[in-house]
């Protein structure tokens, strides 16, 4: 029996992201009554290359950042252009968003609203079948591995107003059986640590992934709590290891590294020093950003250095652009790419890119951003490509616990 799939009508509506500013949801329905709807989430520690998010720049609204005429341009120039495509055509659909938008990096509609029509559009299809997310993207045999969660409990850099310079510290139970496991480890080190804090008299307000941000001196006091929290909530540092989000392209200037809340200046030799010293240190088993988006000498020097010890993760490296990474591969840079589907702005162009770093043996891991919604298509797309990590920030907060929470229900359910 054949199904009509084919794309009838969709809304578009500015709702608000997890910091209160205006993002972009978009919801399609078929011709055969299935609909499926997606919203697309905005960083704040952006990759300079990352495709473009398009924002109204109306400064009696929302400070310019409203997405109201973003929506407007989805209903009234994007619908027509692609209504009547099967929604299980995915990859002609993004095909010919990216034929509309005709820019080089989404200027035109933005990747915004090309990410959640694509996004909505594969929930659709998922939904005329009856299949569960992951099951539709990944086939019968491609859902089969669960990643395990990169949860980041301690919040510096651009994400939080204290003092500490590096964006994330995350946890990663590597020695969970399950991912219900992981994530019950996670939760018990994150309230074991907020404990702590509370203790020695630090805040335990958070920044924006749901992590705690205190005032600290130093990175290694950041480091120190992490591995008190994790042995004081009765596990050690071979089962729960420690990933780190240096994001230090927010540090990159005029070919030094500047520690923002320290007005420290660095060169790259001293900083892939100081990570060489951490990693002895502590049971580190990831660094994202480590060095600049511009400083591919540097990424070189690292990647042989620590590379074959550690993950070493391109995150604005890489923006999920299967070009970048291909050159990042070429020369040698990095071993694991981050992938965020609103980096590049359509679901077809993302699997290129996590196909890319597959077949290069590049570990894949699945991220939120810094300012999310309860949308949890990651956490599908997770299983579906079988990424090893999922990196969706503190196990808390609505916005952060969604995505684990898919992913609970999917363990269940498999
Ligand atoms: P962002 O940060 O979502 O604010 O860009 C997340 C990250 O750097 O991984
Ligand atoms: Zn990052």
């Amino acid at each position: 029996m054949v199904i009509n799939k084919k794309i009838n009508s969709l809304r578009a509506f500015e709702i608000l992201d997890s910091r209160g500013i205006p993002t972009v949801n978009v919801h399609v329905c078929l011709e055969n009554g299935a609909s499926g709807s997606a919203s697309v989430p905005s960083g704040a520690s952006t990759g300079e290359r990352e495709a473009h998010e398009r924002r109204d720049g109306d400064l009696f609204r929302y400070h310019g950042k409203g997405t109201e005429k973003v929506c407007r341009d989805i209903e009234e120039k994007i619908l027509p252009f692609i209504k009547g495509i099967d929604a299980g055509e995915q990859m002609l659909l993004d095909e010919r968003l990216l034929a509309l938008d005709g820019s080089e990096n989404k200027e035109v509609f933005g990747a915004n609203a090309l990410l959640a029509v694509s996004l909505a559009t594969a929930r659709a299809c998922a939904n005329t079948y009856g299949l569960p997310l992951y099951r539709y993207l990944g086939g019968l045999y491609g859902a089969s591995v669960r990643p395990i969660p990169m949860m980041n409990i301690l919040n510096g850099g651009r994400h939080a107003e204290n003092n500490i310079d590096i964006q994330e510290f995350m946890i990663v139970p590597i020695g969970a059986d399950s991912f219900s496991e992981a994530v019950r480890i996670g939760s018990e080190i994150y309230h074991a640590l907020r404990e702590l804090l509370k203790k020695r008299g630090l805040s335990v307000s958070v920044g924006d992934e749901g992590g705690f941000a205190p005032n600290l001196n130093r990175d290694e006091d950041a480091l120190d709590f992490l591995t008190e929290a994790i042995e004081t909530a009765g596990y050690n540092t071979d089962s729960v290891g420690i990933a780190l989000d240096v994001a230090a392209s927010e540090w990159e200037k005029d070919g030094r590294y500047v520690l923002p809340k320290r007005a420290l200046s660095q060169t790259c030799e001293e900083l892939i020093g100081k990570f060489e010293m951490l990693c002895v240190n502590y049971p580190i088993l990831s660094l994202e950003d480590p060095l600049g988006e511009h400083d591919r000498e540097g990424w070189k020097t690292i990647t042989e250095k620590l590379g074959k010890r550690i993950m070493l993760v391109g995150d604005d490296l890489f923006v999920t652009n299967r070009k970048l990474l291909a050159h990042g591969i070429l020369e040698g840079l990095a071993n694991a790419v981050l992938v965020k589907p609103n980096q590049i702005g359509t679901l077809t162009e993302t699997m290129y890119t996590v196909r890319l770093a597959q077949e290069n043996g590049y570990r894949v891991i699945l991220s939120h951003r810094s300012g999310e919604t309860c949308d949890s298509f990651i956490s599908d797309l997770a299983v579906a490509v079988g990424a090893q990590f999922l990196k969706a920030g503190a196990p808390a907060r609505g916005e952060r616990v969604a995505k684990y929470n898919r992913l609970l229900k999917i363990e269940k359910t498999f």
